[in-house]
C-alpha cells in the first residue's frame, strides 16, 4: 500500500547484520525487520502525528473512527484507525479493497479519501503501529440525524438528500463497483447538505461479463437491509441488491428507523414477505434457482408496500419509488438511472438543499454520539435491538417498522 517509496533514496542501507541499531545477537531477524520499517520514513505516508486527534465520533466492525484537525492547515478530517487486533496475517484485505476502491472513485456524493497515515509503534501501542485513513469530514451521518428529534426534514430536503444517493450509487455502478453496506449510518451528510457515500469495507468491483456465473459471498450487507436474494443463497448477483438498501432508508426518511428489523436471515425474510408479498416463481420467476428457496417455508402474503407506506410517507410518487425499490424480482427492481428520472424528484415541491434544516443544528448527529437509536455495527450478522417501537413481544412477521 505504501511500499511505493524507494529505500535508496530515503534511509540507509538495510541490511540488519551490519547496522549498529541491529547488533543485538539475540534480535531475530523479524524484531530487526520491525525496527527497520519502525523508522522508516515512507514518504507517501506521513505520520498520524500531523492531525490532532479530538473525539472518537465511531466505532465500526473494521476500526474507530475519529474527529481530527490536521495541525498545520486546521483542516477538519475523520480517522479511521485500522483494526488490526486480531488479524494473523497480516494487513486486512477488507481495509485493502476500501482504500483501493475509495483511490479509484471521485465524485462529489462519495466521501474523499485525503491519504493514508501511520503510527509508529511505541510502548504505549503494544508496540504495534496503526494505519489510519483519513477521510473529508461530514458533520453528520444519517443515522444520527434521524434519531434526532429535533432534525425534521421537508419532502423537498428528502428529495435532494435522496437524490444525491441515487447519483452516487450510479456513479459506483457506472462503474462497475457494487457498495454492499447500504444503510443510514454509511451515509454522511455535510453541514451544507452534501450527501457522502461512506464506508467502502465490504465494497467490490464486479465482472460485467456474463460469461461465467459470479461467486461472490452472500454474507454482505446489514441484515435489515439486506435483499431477499441475498437472503435466499445468491452468489451471481448484482446492483440491485445496493438498490433494495437505498429503498429500506428511502422508507426510513419518514418512519425514522430501519423498517424492516428481523432478528435472523429467516426472520428477514417472514419481515420481508409481510411487506413486500409472497416469495414465488409467479412474481419472481428464476428465484427457484436460488440455494435457499426449496429449503424454507413462507406463509402466503399479499403486497402491502403502498397500503402500509402511504399513511406515513403522504406523498404518491416517494410512495411508488418505495414500490419500485422494494420489488423482490431483482431483474424487476428500478435501476439508479431509472429513479433519477422518477417524477419524484421532478414534482412540487422541488428538492431543496438540506442545508436549512442542519444549518441550525447544536451539535453533530454521529452514529456514535447520537442517543436512542440502535447501532447496527455488525454488517453481516447486525445486533437487533432488544426492543422495538411496536413491542418485542410481536410475533415473527409482525414486526414492521
Ligand atoms: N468521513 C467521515 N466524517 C464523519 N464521520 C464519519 C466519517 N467516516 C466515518 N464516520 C463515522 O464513523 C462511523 C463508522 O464509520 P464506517 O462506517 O466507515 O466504519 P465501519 O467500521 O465500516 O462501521 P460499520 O461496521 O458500523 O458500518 C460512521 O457511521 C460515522 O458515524
Ligand atoms: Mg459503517
Amino acid at each position: 500500500m505504501c511500499a511505493n517509496a524507494n529505500p535508496d533514496t530515503h534511509n540507509q542501507d538495510y541490511n540488519p547484520s551490519h547496522s549498529s541499531s541491529f547488533h543485538s545477537q539475540k534480535d531475530s531477524p523479524y524484531s530487526a525487520l520491525q525496527q527497520y520499517t519502525d523508522n522508516y520514513e515512507y514518504p507517501y505516508c506521513q505520520d498520524i502525528n500531523k492531525y490532532d486527534k479530538q473525539l472518537k465520533i465511531g466505532q465500526g466492525t473494521f476500526g474507530e473512527v475519529f474527529y481530527a484537525k490536521c495541525r498545520r492547515t486546521h483542516r477538519a478530517v475523520a480517522l479511521k484507525k485500522v483494526k488490526m487486533e486480531y488479524e494473523k496475517e497480516g494487513f486486512p484485505i477488507t481495509a485493502l479493497r476500501e482504500i483501493r476502491i475509495l483511490q479509484l472513485l471521485r465524485h462529489e456524493n462519495v466521501v474523499r479519501l485525503y491519504e493514508i497515515c501511520r503510527s509508529k509503534s511505541t510502548l504505549y501501542n503494544r508496540e504495534r503501529g496503526s494505519i489510519y485513513m483519513v477521510f473529508e469530514f461530514c458533520e453528520h451521518d444519517l443515522a444520527g440525524l434521524l434519531s434526532n428529534p429535533e432534525v425534521k426534514f421537508p419532502l423537498e430536503e428528502i428529495k435532494d438528500i435522496i437524490r444525491q444517493l441515487f447519483r452516487a450509487i450510479s456513479y459506483l455502478h457506472s462503474n462497475n463497483v457494487l457498495h454492499r453496506d447500504m444503510k443510514a449510518s454509511n451515509i454522511f451528510i455535510t453541514r451544507e447538505g452534501k450527501l457522502k457515500l461512506g464506508d467502502f469495507g465490504l465494497a467490490r468491483a464486479i465482472a460485467t461479463s456474463k460469461m461465467q456465473p459470479a461467486k461472490y459471498t452472500n454474507r454482505v450487507v446489514t441484515l435489515w437491509y439486506r435483499a431477499p436474494e441475498l437472503l435466499l443463497g445468491d452468489r451471481n448477483y448484482s446492483f440491485p441488491i445496493d438498490l433494495w438498501g437505498v429503498g429500506c432508508i428511502m422508507a426510513e426518511m419518514w418512519i425514522r428507523s430501519p423498517i424492516l428489523q428481523g432478528t435472523i436471515e429467516t426472520h428477514q425474510l417472514t419481515l420481508i414477505s409481510c411487506l413486500c408479498g409472497s416469495i414465488n416463481t409467479r412474481v419472481w420467476p428464476d428465484v427457484e434457482k436460488l440455494e435457499l428457496f426449496s429449503k424454507i417455508v413462507l406463509k402466503d402474503e399479499t403486497r402491502k408496500v403502498v397500503e402500509r407506506l402511504t399513511p406515513k410517507v403522504g406523498n404518491r410518487y416517494a410512495v411508488d419509488l418505495i414500490d419500485k425499490l422494494l420489488v423482490l424480482d431483482p431483474s424487476k427492481r428500478i435501476t439508479s438511472n431509472a429513479a433519477l428520472e422518477h417524477e419524484f424528484f421532478t414534482s412540487e415541491p422541488l428538492p431543496i438543499s438540506a442545508e436549512r434544516t442542519l444549518r441550525h443544528l447544536p451539535d453533530n448527529c454521529f452514529e456514535m454520539t447520537a442517543p436512542q437509536r440502535p447501532r447496527l455495527g455488525v454488517s453481516h450478522a447486525p445486533k437487533p435491538r432488544e426492543t422495538s417501537q411496536m413491542g418485542v413481544s410481536a410475533g415473527m412477521g409482525d414486526r414492521l417498522y
